[in-house]
């Protein structure tokens, strides 16, 4: 449930900062785009429809009452990795900072899809284009956070509670497609490597032990909650639970569910030492456990999609984080 007092009324003035939300066409995504863009910001929403995104940004810029809201449509189709670097090379011929990455575009228990690039599709549309995405604007990302008070420049990546609900050794190495599961089993494993991207993101350019200093990036996993957009439909349509929490009213509408990723992207509440952690409904530190706190599994699945995007040609030998 919504408890909290946050709300986006209290996020500072975000004039003159860039965002980027992937999924921003729909639910929790088009909240998020319109949370930033109240406040001032540029945002890049990222869809793969682009007649989806124009219709989302019409109805945002009337919803804002501002027909000339800088909300830009940026193509990327999360199953197709070469629009994920495509989608990166446009925002940097366009734009040469960056205040804050959204990772929200997500499926869940979708029917078994192999994706362009060879994937199961819950893994890449939830977690490897959204790794692929974020390692190639890293550089954008870090000189902008050296030139901004620390704190303002984040990473904010949509995880579930499901991450608990992942099977065996968490993250399957050796039959990452879970091919013999269920949908649901696939979906719990995609969000548990959310957390897991978000914690080694937090060892590599979190703030470290000490003073705040320029140049640090701060980052969270957010759970939003069971809130009643797309996708909880399919929640309801593939599962007992998720049906008998939505008819019990329990699910959030999107713009409550928006704003767990909000205070993470840009509240100034949002304390230091909560990066690299795990947000939960609204605007709280969560409990984590088990493999989101293996600091092997962590580095492990890190160097496993690292190398996995350099055998696929999408990141070159130069660039190592
Ligand atoms: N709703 C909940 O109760 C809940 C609970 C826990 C976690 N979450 C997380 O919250 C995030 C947002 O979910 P939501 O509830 O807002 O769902 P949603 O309303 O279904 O929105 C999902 C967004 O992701 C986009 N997307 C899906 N596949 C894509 C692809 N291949 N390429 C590009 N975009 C793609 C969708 O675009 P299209 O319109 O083109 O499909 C849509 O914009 C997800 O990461 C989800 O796991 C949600």
């Amino acid at each position: 449930m919504m408890c909290s007092s946050f709300s986006v009324d209290s996020l500072p003035d975000l004039t003159g900062r860039v965002y980027i939300v992937t999924g921003g066409n729909a639910g929790i995504g088009y909240e998020t785009v319109y949370g930033l863009a109240s406040k001032g910001a540029a945002v890049y929403l990222c869809a793969r429809s682009e007649s989806k995104a124009t219709t989302a940004i019409t109805s945002l810029r009337e919803k804002l009452q501002n027909p000339s809201a800088p909300i830009h449509y940026l193509h990327m189709d999360n199953m197709d990795l070469s629009t994920v670097v495509a989608a990166t090379n446009t925002f940097l011929s366009k734009e040469s900072t960056l205040h804050g990455l959204i990772l929200n575009a997500g499926i869940m228990c979708t029917p078994w899809e192999e994706s362009t690039d060879g994937y199961e599709s819950h893994w890449q549309t939830n977690y490897l284009s959204h790794y692929l995405l974020s390692y190639l604007l890293l550089p954008t990302i870090q000189s902008t956070a050296l030139n901004c008070e620390p704190g303002v420049v984040r990473i904010v990546e949509l995880t579930s509670a499901a991450w608990q609900m992942a099977k065996g050794p968490g993250i399957w190495f050796d039959q990452i497609a879970l091919p013999k599961h269920e949908p649901y089993d696939r979906y719990c494993q995609s969000k548990l490597a959310n957390v897991l991207h978000i914690r080694e993101l937090q060892k590599k350019v979190g703030p470290k032990a000490g003073d705040p200093v320029k140049g640090e990036i701060w980052v969270a996993s957010v759970h939003p909650g069971l809130v009643e957009t797309g996708l909880s439909a399919n929640f309801a349509t593939t599962s007992v639970l998720g049906r008998t929490l939505l008819r019990m009213g329990m699910g959030a509408p999107p713009d409550k569910g928006a704003l767990g990723s909000l205070f993470a992207a840009a509240s100034n509440d949002f304390k230091r030492d909560w990066s690299g952690g795990y947000m939960v409904p609204t605007a709280k530190k969560g409990w984590t456990w088990r493999w989101a706190n293996d600091k092997d599994l962590q580095e492990k699945l890190w160097k496993w999609t690292e190398d996995q995007m350099r055998w696929k040609g999408f990141l070159s030998s130069s660039i190592r984080l």
